[in-house]
């Protein structure tokens, strides 16, 4: 497949990470929020990232340059009609990426591969809002896009075995393993990692330890990089809880029932890194 233009839609942690890579691996990228703070904001990441980049010699200067200069910006969504492959990576909402695919649907060609990074919602679902099932994947990416190594490749059931060997070959060629999972809720990452971060808060709810007890155990005790704790900081509680509730009403099973402080701690608006609170204090952004 030749891919000359990849989209990205959602400027967001995700999305800027992913165009950051996509650039990094000199391909060229049009980045679309339909915010203009956002997307400003996400083209300033891209940069720094693409400035670290250099600063860790793992792209030249001219390299950076260059690959800055290979990505557009548009805060309408007809600006990526000429995409080869477009991912989406914005909110985690059915109804807001359904609109997303919906527009993108008419508006590109109908070879053009829609990919969505959603770390939740079912790729059969989301494929059907479009006419292009066949050619719709799920692409997910982790957080720091840059630095994680996995991509979740998972067909709908429309999508066609070329449409998977050509979504594997995307991941190698910006330096990612594609592992291939079923569509199945949570995927494997997230049926495994969520679980985890949902039990570390019952331990923190029962007084079994508290957050830099229970971090430490992990990290200390099985060699995690970071505790469930400040992982569920990074990904965001919002986003943790939404997957939570996500696997508790695909499976119907009681086990993935979230925890009550979960809930609480995001109806306060603790969130995580993102609003300088959550199971820890950070500078505000
Ligand atoms: N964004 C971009 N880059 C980041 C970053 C971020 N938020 N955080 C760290 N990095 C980069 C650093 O800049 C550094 O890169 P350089 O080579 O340029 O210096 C590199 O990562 C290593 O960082 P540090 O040396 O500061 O710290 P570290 O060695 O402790 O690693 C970490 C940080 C990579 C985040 C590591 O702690 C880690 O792997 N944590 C687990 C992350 C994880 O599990 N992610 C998956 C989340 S789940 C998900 O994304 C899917 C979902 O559906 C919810």
């Amino acid at each position: 497949m030749n891919l000359n233009l990849v989209g990205v839609v959602g400027a967001g942690t995700m999305g800027h990470g992913i165009a950051q890579v996509f650039l990094r691996h000199g391909f060229s990228v049009v980045l679309h929020d339909s915010s203009p703070d956002g997307l400003t904001h996400g083209a300033e990441k891209i940069l720094r990232g693409l400035k670290r980049d250099v600063e860790k010699e793992r792209l030249t200067e001219q390299e950076a340059q260059e690959a800055g200069k290979r990505l557009k910006t548009t805060a309408e969504v007809s600006g990526l009609s000429s995409a080869d492959l477009v991912i989406e990576a914005v909110t985690e909402d059915v109804e807001v990426k359904a609109a997303v695919f919906c527009a993108l649907d008419s508006l590109c060609r109908a070879e053009t591969i829609f990919a969505s990074n959603t770390s939740s919602i079912s790729i059969t679902r989301l494929a059907r809002t479009t006419h292009r099932a066949p050619r719709f994947v799920g692409l997910h990416f982790f957080n720091p896009v840059p630095v994680m190594k996995l991509v979740e490749v998972v067909p709908g059931l429309e999508t066609t075995e070329q449409t998977l060997e050509v979504a594997d070959q995307i991941a190698r060629s910006v330096g990612k393993t594609p592992i291939r999972v079923e569509d199945s809720p949570g995927f494997i990452s997230n049926r495994l990692l969520m679980p985890m971060i949902n039990e570390a808060v019952y331990a923190v709810l029962e007084g079994v330890a508290d957050p830099a007890g229970v971090d430490g155990v992990m990290k200390l005790g099985m060699n995690h990089p970071m505790g469930p704790l400040e992982l569920a900081d990074l990904i965001g509680l919002d986003v943790c809880l939404d997957i939570m509730k996500m696997l508790y009403e695909g499976f119907r099973d009681s086990k993935y029932r979230p925890c009550p402080l979960l809930e609480k701690m995001v109806n306060a608006g603790w969130l995580g890194r993102k609003t300088g609170k959550g199971f820890y204090d950070y500078a505000k952004p």
